[in-house]
């Protein structure tokens, strides 16, 4: 199977974006930060989240999977927006891939059958905590990792139970996904594992532009343990694009990013990976 990726492409940013189908694609993974849609954005009132160009149901040639990113939730109710995205991947025929697994038609290159695990992520904010310091010097630098995430949460005003959803409450996401994650993985499979995340499952993902810094833990995991349970990991978030192998895993991110941002030039907008 021969898989198109994209993430990030920030669609309210530049709601002019064309997608190309890959010529030899099978899929195409959309790895969430589709779009932003708070008022006064491109998309703010675009009842199909700007995804209706990727709907099989109107032209793309292939199947598409979805999986949400931290953005398609900003100036929005958590749950009513979760509600929202799920309902248009239905309309639309996007696979919806929030904690689900989802088997394609078409085999892996040797033929064996393949799965697809998809969820968010989030962060635990953990990433960098040594796990042999004090427990007082592990819940410090988790809390850096809160503070320096939350100076950007708050700007996003998503709201969860009528709360910001800040860093706490993104922790307890992070770890409901977690736990989703590992249990799936588990499950007995006779063939090539795909996981689909939006945040990182590893810091060597990290952003090289910023270094290891109390925010890279709001964007890369340190779930490099489940790495060797997947045959090809994707996942956005960073800005910056990865394509490593590690623990038998190969992991890769082909974000857009921001135009304003000179964040664009690696982006791969017919590129395809084989599994
Ligand atoms: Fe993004
Ligand atoms: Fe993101």
């Amino acid at each position: 199977m021969k898989i198109q990726l994209y993430s990030d492409l920030h669609l309210e940013a530049h709601p002019a974006f064309a997608p190309q189908a890959a010529p030899d694609a099978d899929l195409l993974v959309l790895a969430g930060d589709i779009g932003s849609y708070q008022a006064g954005s491109a998309l703010a009132h675009d009842p199909d989240f700007g995804l209706r160009r990727f709907s099989p149901r109107h032209g793309w040639p292939t199947p598409v999977v979805f999986v949400p990113g931290n953005h398609e939730y900003d100036a929005l109710d958590f749950d009513d927006a979760h509600a929202r995205l799920r309902e248009t991947c239905e309309r639309l025929g996007l696979v919806w891939l929030e904690r689900a697994v989802w088997h394609p038609q078409v085999p892996d290159a040797q033929g064996r059958p393949l799965r697809f695990i998809g969820t968010t992520l989030w962060t635990d904010f953990d990433a960098l905590i040594d796990p042999r310091a004090p427990l007082t010097a592990q819940l410090q630098a988790r809390d850096k990792a809160f503070r320096a995430a939350n100076f950007y949460l708050r700007k996003t005003d998503t709201t969860r139970n009528g709360a910001p959803f800040l860093a706490e409450a993104v922790r307890e996401q992070a770890l409901r996904c977690q736990a989703w994650l590992r249990a799936a993985l588990d499950a007995p499979f006779e063939g090539s594992t795909v996981v689909v995340t939006h945040f990182a499952p590893s810091l060597r993902s990290a952003d090289p532009r910023y270094g290891m810094v109390p925010g890279t833990a709001g964007f890369c995991n340190a779930l490099d343990d489940l790495l060797p349970q997947a045959d090809v990991w994707l996942h956005g978030h960073l800005h910056a694009p990865s394509d490593y192998r590690h623990a038998g895993c190969r992991v890769v991110a082909n974000p857009l990013g921001y135009a304003r941002k000179n964040e664009q030039g690696a982006f791969a907008a017919c590129a395809t990976l084989e599994i």
